[in-house]
């Protein structure tokens, strides 16, 4: 298995809470890699982490083999790396089209002063991003939404639009923390075949996301966080019959009770 995303004991601390601590994953290309684990166990700060966002305290994250610990977003996004976040980013003023053509901007190569200047070039590249973002709004079932304004958009198609603008960059890699939150049922499922079409298309998929069901049937494994510390790793049939993961649930697995978690 070639290795896309590694992280080698990944730690950081906030005063005396250390809310991730040692945690070694690594995700290979089309592979779908859930981290799960109860609210405050430090998955959102491993994305921070990962995603550039927070300086780690010890430990690395390496991107195709090259190491790329604490590099900023804009770097990351670059080689390849792009997230989503748990609270929707949406202008809710602009075109759904709009709203992915500024995730788009890792192909744009003219600078600022051109576009204050507004050269030819530039235009070029507005058209060539609509284009990107266009094929992307196809790929999450948005095409048809391309012009209407983000707000008026259904909660679980705005769900789809952030995933589009993740993939505006055209990644190696998505993480994508909670895509499903607060989705209905038809709506999850919608999620759940965009993550699957993504990962066959070779990208591979750092997910965070609490519906049970959801990370069970999509997973090709499965990290378990537990107060910032790796519980257990491995495929879904394995983590969801571990003691120690049914301990952590309270055994409440596929129930009501941790698909709401
Ligand atoms: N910027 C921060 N400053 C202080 N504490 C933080 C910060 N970010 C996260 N934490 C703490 O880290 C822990 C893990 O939080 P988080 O990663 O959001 O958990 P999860 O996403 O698993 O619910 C929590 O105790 C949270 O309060
Ligand atoms: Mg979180």
């Amino acid at each position: 298995m070639s290795t896309l995303l590694e992280t080698e004991n990944l730690s950081i601390a906030f005063g005396g809470i250390t809310a991730v601590d040692q945690v070694s994953l690594a995700v290979a290309p089309g592979q779908i890699h859930s981290i799960i684990g109860p609210n405050g166990a430090g998955k959102t700060t491993l994305f921070n982490l990962i995603s550039g966002l927070y300086q780690p305290s010890s430990g690395r994250v390496k991107l195709a083999g090259e190491e790329v610990t604490g590099l900023p977003p804009e770097q990351l996004a670059r080689r390849g790396l792009s997230r989503s976040f748990q609270n929707l980013q949406i202008f809710f003023r602009m075109s759904a089209v709009e709203n992915v053509m500024v995730g788009c901007h890792r192909h744009e190569r003219t600078g600022i002063l051109s576009h204050l200047l507004a050269l030819p070039n530039v235009r070029a590249e507005n058209r060539n991003s609509r284009e990107i973002a266009m094929a992307q709004l196809a790929r999450v079932g948005l095409a048809d939404l391309a012009e209407k304004e983000a707000g008026s958009l259904s909660y679980g198609a705005l769900k789809r639009l952030e995933i589009a603008r993740a993939l505006a960059t055209e990644p190696r890699i998505l993480l994508l923390d909670e895509p499903a939150a607060g989705c209905n049922p038809v709506e999850t499922e919608e999620i759940d075949r965009v993550i699957h079409d993504v990962a066959k298309a070779g990208i591979a998929i750092l997910l965070v996301e609490h519906d049970m069901r959801l990370v069970m049937r999509i997973s090709d494994e499965i990290t378990v966080l537990e107060r910032g510390r790796k519980l257990v790793s491995g495929k879904p049939e394995a983590v969801r019959e571990d003691p120690r993961v049914i301990a952590a649930y309270l055994g409440t697995f596929g129930s009501e009770e941790a698909n709401r978690a």
